[in-house]
């Protein structure tokens, strides 16, 4: 018999994660991290009753997350919190149970089954689904609010770090493209009282927003496409964990359509969590969220620092710094150098002269 730290043994315990990840799902769905009591204990019976599913088949879903160290499951059938069960209340800061609802929701899960089809040119999303996921979350709204709440609240707490890391005090207009929810113009426009916010994102994500959380007209929706257009008028552009989700010549689009958008003197940041280019320093968040983009989006990928700087150059901005934040993001702060209308939009080549605007 293998010991429990074994190879074998861990092994064992990863080719069988999927259970452990699809149950979390379950715990998610039926609020479980709400009904158990933030101190004290309740029963598996009353859990059961409260979220109307059998106890005798609640209990079992529990062992196997309470062995995982998800919630605590006593021989007497009471139910108490655990550390990482608190992190799946609705209510924690930055919770995970949004998380828990989206890596293994349908659309997700169905995905990779057909994970191989990346390794031969062909899009594991579309293979399953015969669409891109941007366009299924758009038929599939449930998923998509799941979606934008889960980057809203992202384990990497990026919102909270980039407000916390940069200075925004002296910029007006922060216009954030593909912001989601505007999770990080509400962090950032909490901290500092000076600028306001333009949020581009596509129209369901933007209709689904409750007017109290547009801090009282502070926070512009524009629905639209960065793939079209983006709004002009702010002197500070962001791009948050939006630029993984895209290949090269897509990036490429996307920025050179903030540059046709940028007055002289703008700023371009871009928050993404960097890939080490020595694979055996990669971290493992980096490589896992790597593995999403292949097979939600094919040539979509994460990157590193060199490979932003590449196509930030190729869309007529030069990077300038490279600030890390209390979070596996990094913030790559960029200018507009080039002048390419030209170009915008066209996925062409860089522009042959620098011109400093
Ligand atoms: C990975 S999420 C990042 C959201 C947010 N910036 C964050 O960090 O939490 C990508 C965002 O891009 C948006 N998006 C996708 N395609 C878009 C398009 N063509 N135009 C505008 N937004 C788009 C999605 O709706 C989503 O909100």
């Amino acid at each position: 018999m293998d010991s429990p730290d074994s190879d074998r043994a861990a092994l064992d315990r990863l080719l069988r994660g999927f259970i452990v990840s699809r149950l979390l799902r379950t715990a998610a769905e039926l609020h479980l991290a709400d009904r158990v009591p933030a101190e004290g204990t309740t029963t598996v019976a009353a859990l059961a009753e409260e979220a109307g599913v059998q106890p005798g088949q609640l209990r079992r879903v529990l062992r196997v997350l309470a062995s995982a160290g998800v919630f605590a499951l006593t021989a007497g059938d009471e139910v108490a919190h655990s550390a990482m069960s608190r992190l799946l209340r609705s209510d924690a800061p930055n919770s995970l149970h949004h998380a828990a609802r989206f890596w293994t929701a349908r659309g997700s899960w169905r995905a990779w089954e057909e994970a191989e089809a990346a390794l031969t040119g062909g899009v594991p999303h579309e293979a399953a689904w015969g669409m891109g996921r941007f366009a299924w979350l758009r038929a599939h709204p449930e998923e998509a609010r799941i979606f934008d709440a889960m980057m809203a609240n992202f384990p990497d707490n990026r919102h909270a770090a980039v407000a916390a890391s940069y200075d925004f005090a002296a910029v007006r207009v922060i216009c954030d493209v593909g912001g989601g929810n505007g999770a990080a113009l509400r962090h950032i426009l909490a901290r500092f009282e000076g600028p306001r916010g333009i949020l581009l994102d596509l129209p369901d994500v933007l209709a689904a927003i409750p007017a109290d959380q547009l801090l009282d007209g502070r926070i512009e929706p524009r629905p639209g496409s960065f793939l079209d257009a983006v709004p002009a008028g702010a002197d500070l552009y962001l791009v948050v964990r939006v630029l993984h989700d895209w290949g090269d010549e897509d990036c490429r689009r996307i920025l050179r359509n903030i540059h046709a958008a940028a007055e002289a003197g703008s700023r371009l940041l871009v928050v993404e969590q960097l890939l080490d280019p020595d694979p055996s320093r990669s971290a493992s968040t980096s490589c896992l969220v790597d593995a999403q983009m292949m097979v939600m989006f094919g040539e979509a990928r994460e990157r590193s620092a060199e490979e932003f700087a590449g196509l930030l150059s190729e869309a007529g901005f030069a990077l300038r710094r490279v600030l890390p934040t209390g979070s596996p993001v990094s913030i790559l702060e960029a200018e507009a150098v080039l002048a390419q209308s030209s170009t915008i939009g066209s996925g062409a080549t860089k522009s042959p002269s620098v011109q400093p605007r």
